[in-house]
Order: structure tokens, then C-alpha cells, then sequence
């Protein structure tokens, strides 16, 4: 008994010797993005080699199939054979009956691959996971040596969202057909998979249109407008604004920058889109945002005359049968080149203006008995989507086309942040609807404004929201408006990381969401991203946002909006770009003279936006010799409309009370009255003191004779600041405030510099 036991142990020891098994990993190991539904790690892993065999069953996997052997050919140099019999050390495909589109269950284990779905974005979804689990060499462009291991997991995995969204601006900025896939692939990766190409706007039309080919000959090209200048100009400190040498052309002895896509270049972009379970959602902006069109078929505005007016430009005329023709034209060659459902019709910031003025516009108001412009608006975008059915597609637009009536068929992009009120209306009217707002996913502002975080913990379905209203909201999307977007670097920089924020938000459970551990997560990502070849936003350097100043010298400290493994600061002193050449900042440094400090951050090859200062030399003030006996300050009031804040002045009879601190108090949004704040301030140290104020229609804030803020000027609330050197004791301060016609804030501050703001407050005023 003994000896056989001995014979078995043996037995198992050399089979096992025999067949070394494969290695485990550890949760850290693995980021995936977007989180899955439920995942489980299990011991060892699962290993691809040349001859891994990929089992097919069904003509729905093939999309998936492809691309799977695509990485491997591409990064491996493998070809992997796909069989259709079941056999041991392949990675299987099998059609599951019951799940929600795009879901798909995984089960890796040492001897196989196995996944399952219920139709073609689900499988695809399934290899963008074994993808992420896959060793970073897999995005190689070029065949590499890896170990090609997949960790034993098993995973179960659904989309909160059916529309999860991206979205390019191919008018004030083009970028061309290579560019596009690469931004495809990207999305594929992240299991996005709704692509909104807004290829016509004022600033160029960038799809050909057979039937009127002005739109992409002349319209397709334009001289550097005042936004490519102002690139230009940012490019000399910054390349990735610099605008592509290719994206310019030779016209009629004019050297012009544009670009467009040929139909047969869009349908090669659809059927990539389609390969990666992408859809391509086609906008034809109008009847505003037009100006493209309208310069070279002028007829289709009210006048005749194509331009800006104030803010907006001339839309086209909806009181011209010729206008809704010309639109119906370009729509039937648009729709037999998008298979989507959906055709987004754009429909915002249109000047109606031109209407009121138009005696065919107006006309065509009483005719059809609509109320308003807005109605008008309304009555057009009927037509066109009346035009779209007969055509078998969807009418979708911008939530302004929500304000005249809107029929229940038509969905909506809800993108104004500052009218909430838009999406509840869509949905409430029964509207099918995509939320895109400014205050999360507009990744065209800088990550200053709309942070990784903030877009990560935004929720984007309105609490309002009923259940019924809820499951009205398709998904959600980021938009990148290119007005300052020239390069398809600096593109991938407002779209990196806050895509894979969007990506989360777009797939994950609103329970199944934490932002630190997402953040983990997308820190694994880099690597990949830059096997990809991808440019990312890295922190901003902090500690230049405001002016330095010092009497003798000063210590200036920079740091990192947030720690980042590999970022360093470069920095100068002399008005240089920096460069990786420059001074590295490794701790506070001393300057003692009137310079401008300029800093980046780099992490390899990749670099930040400057910021930068300048550090100024002052003068003591030095303080004056009271004692205040009452603490606070005097608050004046002074009646009358007054042209600026330098003709806000006290008159010896001014009645005055006390006041704890510098605010509007009861005068918010009352009949203007002008105001002075008036008293001590006291400056506990010798030291550089800022000062900040916040006001509408405009202020001075004074210490002693010196003006030290100057927020003056009409405008709304917003916040000014200056700095003065200030000995240790009490300093005169008066604040001058001449308020809007709606008075909203006036408010003011204090702080060491280098240290937070405080309010200015009775702890350190008297009188
Ligand atoms: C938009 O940003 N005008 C839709
Ligand atoms: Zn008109």
C-alpha cells in the first residue's frame, strides 16, 4: 500500500513537472476599462502561441473573430486558424440565447478560452476584454516578442447604456480618413460604439455631395481663419497646436486649408466603423451653422448674403421651397451612405433673427398658422423628418429643437448645461434621448474645466427622471468641438483619459462605480496607450496661476495638479519654452529678481500646456498708526446710476452702517445702489498679501492710496486679484463697488501668499 502511494505521488509529481502549468496574476495586474459587471480571478492563465486554434459557430462571431487574429498578426505574427470542431487549447465561440445586446460572458481558464454572447457587439466586447487582459505588446504595430498570456478570470458583462458615444468636428478643424480609424480603434478598445462624424458647419463642409459639388470644391476649403492664426500662434510654444502642412492646398492662387471626405472615403469609414460594432451617426448641421453652404449657393439664405451676424450666422431661408429641396437633396445622398437609424440634423444656435426680418420667413409663419421663429424652426425640421421616414431613417438634433414642438419619433442631443429643463421636456414628450451636456462631455474644454474626476462621478441621467422617463435615455457621449483642436494630437489630448471616464460612465452601473479605483485602473492604461502610439493629457504644473511677488526674493514651489508615476517639471526663468533641456524642478527655488517663470510637465515624450507667471518686485507699504476701536468695516451706501466705479465717491453726508463682511446682503437682485466698504484692514505679518474680489458690473479695492484689485468694467459676476507688500499691522482699506443693473455679488478676500483666501471679514477689519 505504502509503495503504490509512493507510485501515485511520483505520478502526479511528473505530470505535473511534465506539463509546467501556466502562471497566475494578481488583481493589481489587471485594469480593466470599463469595469465589468461581475469578475472573479482564478489561479493560473490561459497562453496563445502560434498554433491556438479559434473555434467559430456562428457567422455573428466573425466580426470578433477578425479582429482577435488581427492583433495577433499584427503584434505577434501569428495566424491564428479558426476551425469549426471543438478542441482542446482554443478559444471557443458559442452562441448564448437571452443576452442584452453588447453583453458577453467570459471563461478563461488554462485550457481554453470560452465566450459567449447573444449576437455580434457582444462577442465583440468579449475580445476587447481578452485584449485589455493580454500583455501591452498586443497593441504593438510591429511583430514583438511576448509572452502572450490572458489571466483565468470569469467574467459576466452587460452595458448600462445601448449608446455610448463619441463625437468629431470635421469642420473647424479636419482631420483625415487614417486618423479616423486610428480614433475608431480607440473606441473599440473602450467598447464605445457610437461614432457622430459632424461633418458640415460654417467654417468648412467636409462630405462630397454629388449633386452640388460647391459645398466640397469651394466649401471645403477656406483661408486661416482667426482661429487657425490664433493655433498658429499657440504653436510656437506648444506643437500640438501646430496645423498639419498636409491639410493645406493651392487654390485658385490662394494657399487654403481644409480637406473633405470623398463618398467613397465615408463608406470605407462606415464599413471600419461597422467591422469594430461601431455605428456612424452622420450630422448635416441646419438650418443654422450653414455658412459653408450658403457662401456658395447663396440663394438659400433670406437676403442672399452669407456672413455672421452678432453671434451667430445667417441661417438658411425656411421661407423658400428651395431651401427644403436643397436640404432633401443632400439628405437622399446621405442616408444611402449611413446605415444608421439615426440622422442628426444639428438644429442649434440658429439666428433667427433673419427670419423675423424676412418677409418670406413671415409669410410663411401665417400660412401655416405657427406661432413663433421657434415654430417656424419646428415646421422645417417636420418637414425634413417627415422626408427621413419616407427614406426609412430617424430624425435626431441638438436640444434646441425641442423648443417649437417636436414629434415623439425624433430623439434628442441634450448639450446645453444651463437649460435643464430640455432633456425633462424631450422625455416627457416621449423623445428617445443622448446626454451630452457641457458641464461633463464637452472634452473640447480643457481638463481644468471638466476634470476626470467630475466627468466620472457625473450621473447622467437627471434625478427628475421617473423610471419610464429614464429608460428613455439611450446613452451618453463626449463631444470634441475643434475650434481649438488642429492636430489629431492635441485631439487625442482632450480626448485622453476623460474617454475612458466616459467609456465607464457609459457601460458600468451607477452602483458599480468608485473614482479611485478607476483612476488606478486608467493609470495601467497609459502603458498601453503609449504602445498605441497615443498622446494623453498629463497633470498641469500648479503654482503659477496667479502673479508672484516679492520684496527681496521669493521661494516659488511647483507641484503636479495630481501625482502621476514618470511626470517630471521642466521649468525657465527667461521667457524660453521649456524643454526636457531646461531646469528640472526637483524643490522650491529662490528667484530675486522681476522674471517670468514658465513650467511644463513631460512624461516621456509627452508634455502639458505651459503655465506661467510672472514674479514682480514691490515696496513695503508700511502700516499706519491706529488702534480701531470697533471691529468690521462702514458700508456706505451710495444711490444714483453711475457710469464707472471710479465715480463711486463719498459724500461728506453719507450715511454708513457697520458690516461683518464684504457682501451684496439684502441688495441682491434690487434696484442698484452703488456701495463703499471703508475701514482697517490688519496685516498680522511682513509678507506678500493678495487680494481677490468678486463682483458684477465692477469694483476697486484700494489699500491705502494703492489700487490693488481692479475688477472694474461692465460685466457679469467674476473674480479679479492683486498682490501688495504689506508690513505687519493695520493698512486703510476701501472697497468701491458699482454694481449691474441687476446687482448679484460683491465680495473680497485676503491671504498670505502661498496661502489659502480667507474672507475679509470682522476677525481682521475695524474702524
Ligand atoms: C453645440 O455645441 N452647439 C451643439
Ligand atoms: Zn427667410
Amino acid at each position: 500500500m505504502r509503495n503504490y502511494l509512493t507510485i501515485l505521488f511520483l505520478a502526479v509529481l511528473m505530470a505535473s513537472c511534465s506539463q509546467p502549468s501556466n502562471p497566475s496574476f494578481k488583481a493589481e495586474d489587471i485594469s480593466l476599462v470599463p469595469k465589468p459587471t461581475s469578475f472573479q480571478l482564478n489561479e493560473s492563465s490561459f497562453k496563445f502561441g502560434p498554433d491556438t486554434k479559434i473555434v467559430a459557430s456562428d457567422q455573428s462571431q466573425q466580426k470578433a473573430i477578425n479582429y482577435l487574429k488581427g492583433l495577433f498578426s499584427k503584434a505577434a505574427g501569428y495566424n491564428l486558424e479558426e476551425i469549426s470542431a471543438k478542441t482542446e487549447g482554443a478559444v471557443v465561440f458559442e452562441v448564448i440565447e437571452g443576452l442584452k445586446n453588447g453583453a458577453y460572458k467570459l471563461n478563461v481558464t488554462p485550457n481554453s478560452i470560452t465566450v459567449s454572447a447573444t449576437e455580434e457587439s457582444g462577442f465583440f466586447n468579449a475580445v476587447q476584454t481578452i485584449r485589455q487582459l493580454l500583455p501591452i505588446e498586443i497593441e504593438s504595430a510591429n511583430v514583438v516578442a511576448a509572452n502572450w498570456l490572458v489571466p483565468s478570470v470569469t467574467i459576466e458583462d452587460e452595458p448600462r447604456f445601448s449608446w455610448r458615444g463619441m463625437h468629431n468636428d470635421f469642420s473647424r478643424h479636419f482631420i483625415d480618413i487614417d486618423e479616423v480609424k486610428a480614433f475608431l480603434d480607440y473606441m473599440a478598445l473602450y467598447k464605445l460604439n457610437t461614432y457622430h462624424m459632424h461633418l458640415t458647419d460654417d467654417q468648412g463642409w467636409r462630405i462630397e455631395i454629388k449633386k452640388y459639388p460647391l459645398l466640397t470644391e469651394k466649401g471645403a476649403w477656406r483661408i486661416p481663419n482667426n482661429q487657425d492664426t490664433i493655433c498658429m500662434e499657440r504653436a510656437q510654444e506648444n506643437k500640438l497646436y501646430t496645423i498639419d502642412e498636409a491639410k493645406f492646398k493651392e487654390i485658385d492662387g490662394e494657399r487654403k486649408y481644409g480637406g473633405f471626405f470623398t463618398q467613397e472615403q465615408i463608406k470605407e469609414i462606415v464599413a471600419y466603423a461597422s467591422d469594430r460594432c461601431i455605428t456612424v451617426i452622420p450630422e448635416i448641421d441646419m438650418p443654422g451653422h450653414f455658412k459653408s453652404a450658403i457662401d456658395n449657393y447663396p440663394f438659400l439664405s433670406c437676403t442672399g448674403e452669407s456672413g455672421w451676424d452678432t453671434v451667430f450666422t445667417y441661417p438658411t431661408c425656411l421661407g423658400k421651397e428651395t431651401t427644403y429641396e436643397f436640404m432633401k437633396n443632400i439628405l437622399s445622398e446621405i442616408v444611402e451612405l449611413f446605415p444608421a437609424q439615426y440622422i442628426h440634423i444639428g438644429g442649434d444656435e440658429v439666428n433667427i433673427k433673419s427670419w423675423e426680418k424676412c418677409p418670406l420667413c413671415q409669410k410663411a409663419i401665417k400660412d401655416n398658422s405657427l406661432k413663433d421663429e421657434h415654430e417656424l424652426q419646428s415646421h422645417f425640421n417636420r418637414d425634413i423628418e417627415q422626408f427621413l421616414h419616407s427614406k426609412g431613417k430617424k430624425l435626431m438634433g441638438w436640444d434646441e429643437i425641442v423648443q417649437g414642438g417636436l414629434t415623439k419619433d425624433a430623439a434628442v442631443m441634450w448639450w446645453r448645461g444651463w437649460r435643464p429643463e430640455a432633456p425633462k421636456k424631450a422625455v416627457e414628450n416621449g423623445n428617445e434621448l443622448v446626454i451630452t451636456p457641457t458641464d461633463a462631455y464637452y472634452f473640447d474644454y480643457l481638463n481644468d474645466g471638466n476634470p476626470l474626476e467630475k466627468i466620472y462621478n457625473y450621473e447622467p441621467v437627471p434625478e427628475s427622471f421617473t423610471a419610464e422617463e429614464e429608460k428613455r435615455v439611450m446613452g451618453i457621449q463626449a463631444n470634441l468641438w475643434s475650434e481649438w483642436i488642429p492636430s489629431f494630437k492635441r485631439l487625442q489630448y482632450q480626448a485622453f483619459p476623460r474617454m475612458l471616464a466616459v467609456a465607464e460612465n457609459a457601460w458600468a452601473s451607477k452602483n458599480n462605480k468608485d473614482f479611485e479605483a478607476f483612476n488606478k485602473r486608467v493609470e495601467k492604461q497609459y502603458p498601453r496607450l503609449d504602445n498605441l502610439g497615443v498622446y494623453y493629457y498629463i497633470p498641469v504644473v500648479k503654482g503659477l496661476d496667479k502673479k508672484i511677488g516679492m520684496v527681496d526674493s521669493t521661494k516659488v514651489k511647483l507641484s503636479l495638479a495630481y501625482p502621476l508615476e514618470g511626470v517630471e517639471i521642466y521649468y525657465t526663468i527667461d521667457g524660453s519654452v521649456p524643454t526636457k533641456k531646461s531646469l528640472k524642478y526637483t524643490e522650491p527655488f529662490v528667484v530675486n529678481d522681476t522674471v517670468e517663470i514658465k513650467a511644463r510637465a513631460y512624461k516621456g515624450d509627452i508634455y502639458n500646456d505651459i503655465k506661467k507667471t510672472k514674479v514682480e518686485k514691490k515696496e513695503y507699504i508700511q502700516s499706519v498708526d491706529v488702534s480701531p476701536k470697533e471691529k468690521g468695516l462702514k458700508r456706505y451706501l451710495i444711490p444714483g446710476k453711475l457710469k464707472k466705479v471710479t465715480d463711486v465717491n463719498l459724500k461728506s453726508a453719507s450715511k454708513w452702517e457697520v458690516v461683518d463682511s464684504v457682501d451684496i446682503a439684502e441688495f441682491k437682485d434690487k434696484k442698484p445702489v452703488n456701495m463703499v466698504f471703508s475701514g482697517y484692514f490688519h496685516a498680522e505679518k511682513d509678507g506678500i498679501y493678495q487680494f481677490e474680489t468678486r463682483s458684477d458690473g465692477g469694483d476697486h479695492l484700494y489699500i491705502g492710496q494703492t489700487l490693488v484689485v481692479d475688477n472694474s468694467g461692465w460685466h457679469g459676476p467674476r473674480k479679479r486679484y492683486g498682490i501688495v507688500a504689506l508690513k505687519a499691522g493695520w493698512h486703510s482699506i476701501t472697497i468701491k463697488y458699482r454694481p449691474s443693473d441687476k446687482p448679484r455679488a460683491i465680495n473680497a478676500w485676503y491671504g498670505l501668499q502661498g496661502e489659502p483666501l480667507q474672507p475679509i471679514t470682522s476677525e481682521v477689519t475695524g474702524f
